[in-house]
C-alpha cells in the first residue's frame, strides 16, 4: 500500500520543516509518493497567484496534503492561501489537539484539550467594503448549515476519541443573532450525543479561564475568528507555535499543517523546530487509518523531547532542524 500525498513546502522555514516531516513519516516504513505542488508568496511571481489551480487539482486527486506555512502580506497583496484552500476545498473543520509534552518548559502540566474551529465562514468570508471614505464594513456570516456541521464534527470527535465534554465558545450576549444561531445549532446537535456533556462559555471569560487553568477544558467548539485566536492561545500552553499540530478537514479532502507561520527571521538557517508539522504528519497518518504508525511518530517525538539532547534553539537546545528530524526518525 502506497499513499500519494500532495506536498506543499510553502515559504520561509516551510521547506525545511516539511522536509523534516517527510524524513520522519518515511521512517515509519510506510510507502509514500510525494506530489510536490507549491503555493504561497514564492510562487506568485511565476504563477500570478499564491494558490495555482494545479495545487487544488492535486489535493482533489490525492485527498490528503501536507502543507508548510505560507506567507500572506498584511493589508494589501494576495489573499491568504490557507483561507483560499479552506474555502475552495470546503475544509470546514479545523482541528488542533493541544497536549502537554514531556521535557518542554511551559506554565502548565497535564493540558489535554482539543480546539475545534469552524473554518469556512464568520468574519473570514472576506466580505469587506468601504461604505464612504473613513468607514469600512466587514460582514460576519454565520449559517445554520456550517454551524450544525462543525458541531456534529466536534461531538463525533468526542465520541470516537473518548472525550467527555464539548464547550461551545461564543459572544451571543452581544452578537445575539449570529452567535445566537451558532449556539442554537450546537444545542440541537448536543441532544443527539447523550454520553457527552455540553456547556457554553462566553469567549472573553473562556480566555481568562484557560489562562487560569487549561486542564479544566476538554473540547472547545468555536466559530472561525474566536477559534483562530483561542487556538494560538492554547498553543502557548504546550511550548508555543513550534509544537502545535493542525488539520483542516472536509468531506472529501484534508490538509495537514503546522499552525505557525513562515518565520522569515530564521528561514534558511536550519534553526526551525519541525515538531509541529511532524505531529501534523501523525494526524495525517491517523486520518488514513495508520494509527499504529501515528502513535510511533508521537512516541518518538516524546522520547526525543524527554531525552532533551537533540533540541532546537526555541526549546533551549542547539540542534538544527535536520538533526532533530534524524533523532526522531531514528526513534520511529
Ligand atoms: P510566525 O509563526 O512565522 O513567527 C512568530 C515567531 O515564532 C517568530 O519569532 C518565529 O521565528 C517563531 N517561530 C515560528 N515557527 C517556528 C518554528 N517552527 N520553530 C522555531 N521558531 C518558530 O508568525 P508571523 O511572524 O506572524 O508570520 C510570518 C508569516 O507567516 C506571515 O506572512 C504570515 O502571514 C504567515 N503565517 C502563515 C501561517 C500558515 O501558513 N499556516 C500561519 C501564521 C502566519
Amino acid at each position: 500500500m502506497s499513499y500519494t500525498v500532495t506536498l506543499i513546502p510553502g515559504d520561509g522555514i516551510g521547506p525545511e520543516v516539511v522536509g523534516a516531516a517527510v524524513r520522519v513519516l518515511e521512517a515509519t516504513g510506510l510507502a509514500f509518493q510525494w506530489e510536490t505542488e507549491n503555493a504561497g508568496a514564492s510562487v506568485v511571481g511565476e504563477s500570478g497567484t499564491a494558490l495555482p489551480p494545479r495545487v487544488l487539482d492535486s489535493i482533489r486527486r490525492n485527498k490528503v496534503a501536507l502543507k508548510g506555512p505560507t506567507g500572506t502580506p498584511i493589508g494589501t497583496g494576495h489573499r491568504s492561501v490557507n483561507v483560499e484552500l479552506r474555502k475552495q476545498l470546503d475544509l470546514y473543520a479545523n482541528l488542533r489537539p493541544v497536549r502537554s509534552l514531556p521535557g518542554v518548559k511551559s506554565r502548565y502540566d497535564g493540558v489535554d484539550l482539543v480546539v475545534v474551529r469552524e473554518n469556512t465562514e464568520d468574519l473570514y468570508s472576506g466580505l469587506e467594503h468601504v461604505v464612504v471614505p473613513g468607514v469600512v464594513e466587514s460582514i460576519k456570516i454565520i449559517t445554520e448549515r456550517a454551524s450544525t456541521r462543525i458541531a456534529r464534527y466536534a461531538f463525533d470527535y468526542a465520541r470516537t476519541h473518548g472525550r467527555k465534554r464539548v464547550s461551545a465558545v461564543h459572544k451571543a450576549n452581544i452578537m445575539k443573532l449570529s452567535d445566537g444561531l451558532f449556539l442554537d445549532c450546537c444545542r440541537r446537535v448536543a441532544k443527539d450525543y447523550a454520553g457527552v456533556t455540553y456547556d457554553e462559555i462566553i469567549v472573553d471569560n473562556c480566555c481568562m479561564q484557560l489562562v487560569l487553568d487549561p486542564t479544566r477544558f476538554d473540547i472547545l467548539l468555536l466559530e472561525n475568528l474566536y477559534g483562530d485566536i483561542v487556538s494560538d492561545l492554547c498553543a502557548g500552553f504546550i511550548g508555543g507555535l513550534g509544537m502545535a499540530p493542525g488539520a483542516n478537514i472536509g468531506e472529501e479532502t484534508a490538509v495537514f499543517e503546522a499552525v505557525h507561520g513562515s518565520a522569515p527571521d530564521i528561514a534558511g538557517k536550519n534553526l526551525a523546530n519541525p515538531i509541529a508539522i511532524v505531529f501534523s504528519g501523525a494526524l495525517l497518518l491517523d486520518h488514513v487509518g495508520e494509527h499504529d504508525a501515528a502513535d510511533r511518530v508521537r512516541r518518538a517525538v516524546h522520547a526525543v523531547l524527554a531525552e532533551g539532547v537533540k533540541l532546537t534553539r526555541d526549546l533551549g537546545g542547539a540542534a538544527g532542524t535536520t538533526e532533530i528530524a534524524e533523532a526522531i526518525a531514528a526513534k520511529v
